[in-house]
């Protein structure tokens, strides 16, 4: 008998009876999959009713226990400690160090649980071998290289460890699905699978996720919804540091990262970022400027770098790496209407050290005193720092968690922190750090520059 199909976007899950160059739901091109469809519904939860509704205080919050990592950076990131039973989808590009990280932690949860390591990817030897250089030494973790999703339930069904690592979903196969591993149906049923596995026997599992050329966990989006908690691990390949991130997190907030360093024996957790990322930098050289900018609760001081140079085509060539290139953009017509410095006709190029990511309107000072500071050829003094969004006229305009950043600052020796005027009135003291309020940025650029 023939086998029924449909066709998925990978994208955002839209069925569609025939193949489609572009979907017609968000539009995206190429993303149209085949898939099986299988004869009974497989994912997801049974419709048995198991308990009946409770009251809010009825519920027992006591077994939503967590266990440390033994990383405080990992535990950061997950919500202060992974959540038994939970389950936790870690993407990343190849090659960034999620199999690493996650062999890494099997040593402190080795002392407390037993672990199983399902690789699809490397051989036991492999394994053994990146273990031996990471000196994991706990008896209580096993190693399965397996792919085939039926011989995985009966391992676990054998061993009944506590924790479960999947590297990678990519590479698992369920074969009553007749489609190919990485396929959108086998993405989703491996994930069902190991979904119900987990919620049924309260066993904690990590799946490794591998992340397509536009940054997305290959797969459908249905991938994130069925999980609790994803985590993106980021950074260059050629950097050094490594910050991992939950985009979701059912058990806390997505706002906290963690930063780790790859050497040679493993990733080591950087507990100050701010030093981190502000080591190795050239004293008075134009174009650059320190900001700080928010991540979850933790300040942290990130060193933006600018080059503007004369434009050798027509039209100006403006890059950033790091933060926003429409937001830089704007500062760029804000600073040419509004500072007198006729930037336009220049290629700017904009950079965070370290392949740290800004998101925050917070670091907008810090990129235009940055630009300015390459356009006057002029250095601004080490011991500067500026925070501030910056409005279309010109303007300073306030910005949440001040006095967190500016004591992050001074602690990290910094002299002088630029911040917007409107912040300035309800503002503790600083004993150790001049605290210089701007009203916009024509200010700030003759003061400083
Ligand atoms: P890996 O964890 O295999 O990445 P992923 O699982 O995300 O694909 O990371 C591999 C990279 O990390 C590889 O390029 C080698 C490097 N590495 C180190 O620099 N030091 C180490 O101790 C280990 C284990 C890996
Ligand atoms: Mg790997």
């Amino acid at each position: 008998m023939k086998q029924k199909t449909v066709f998925v976007c990978t994208e955002c899950g839209n069925k569609s009876p025939k193949w489609m160059g572009k979907c017609t739901m968000c539009g995206k091109w190429n993303t149209m999959e085949e898939e099986v469809i299988s004869p009974a519904p497989s994912g997801g939860f049974s419709l048995a009713p198991t308990e009946s509704p409770k009251k809010i205080k009825e519920i027992d919050e006591t077994n939503e226990s967590r266990q440390s990592t033994g990383m405080s950076e990992f535990d950061r990131v997950l919500g202060g400690g992974l959540v038994k039973g939970s389950f936790v989808l870690v993407g990343g590009d190849p090659g960034i160090g999620k199999s690493t990280i996650l062999l890494q932690i099997c040593e402190f949860l080795g002392k407390t649980s037993k672990i199983l390591y399902v690789s699809g990817e490397e051989s036991p030897t492999q394994i053994k071998l990146r273990a031996e250089r990471l000196k994991i030494k706990t008896e209580n973790l096993k190693i399965y290289s397996e792919t085939n999703m039926n011989y995985v339930k009966n391992a676990i069904a054998a061993e009944k460890p506590d924790i479960i690592i999947v590297d990678s979903v990519q590479t698992m196969v369920s074969p009553e699905i007749g489609s190919s591993p990485g396929n959108v149906s086998q993405i989703k049923e491996v994930t069902a699978t190991l979904m119900r596995i987990a919620k049924d026997n309260n066993i904690s599992i990590f799946l490794v996720g591998h992340v397509t050329k536009d940054g997305a966990i290959a797969g459908p989006k249905i991938l994130e919804h069925m999980v609790d908690t994803v985590l993106y691990f980021e950074g260059d390949n050629q950097q050094v540091y490594r910050i991992l991130r939950a985009v979701k997190n059912r058990f806390g907030s997505t706002n906290e990262i963690g930063v780790f360093e790859m050497e040679s024996s493993g990733l080591r957790q950087v507990a100050n970022p701010s030093e981190a990322l502000l080591s190795g930098r050239p004293d008075d050289s134009p174009g650059s400027c320190i900001t700080c900018t928010m991540e979850g609760t933790r300040p942290v001081l990130a060193e933006i770098q600018a080059l503007v140079s004369p434009t050798n085509f027509g039209n100006p060539r403006r890059m950033t790496q790091g933060p926003d290139l429409n937001r830089v953009l704007m500062l760029l017509a804000v600073m040419e209407k509004q500072s007198g410095l006729h930037i336009s006709s220049y290629d700017s190029y904009v950079n965070i050290v370290g392949g740290f990511k800004i998101s925050e309107t917070a670091s907008d000072l810090g990129i235009v005193l940055s630009l300015a500071s390459s356009f006057r050829n002029r250095a601004l003094d080490s011991g500067i720092v500026a925070i501030g969004e910056v409005g279309l006229t010109g303007e300073t305009r306030s910005v949440s968690l001040l006095e967190a950043r500016i004591s992050e600052a001074e602690k990290m020796g910094f002299k002088t922190c630029i911040i917007p005027y409107i912040n300035s009135k309800r503002l503790k003291k600083f004993n150790g750090i001049d605290v210089i309020p701007v009203r916009n940025i024509r200010d700030a650029i003759n003061k400083f520059l």
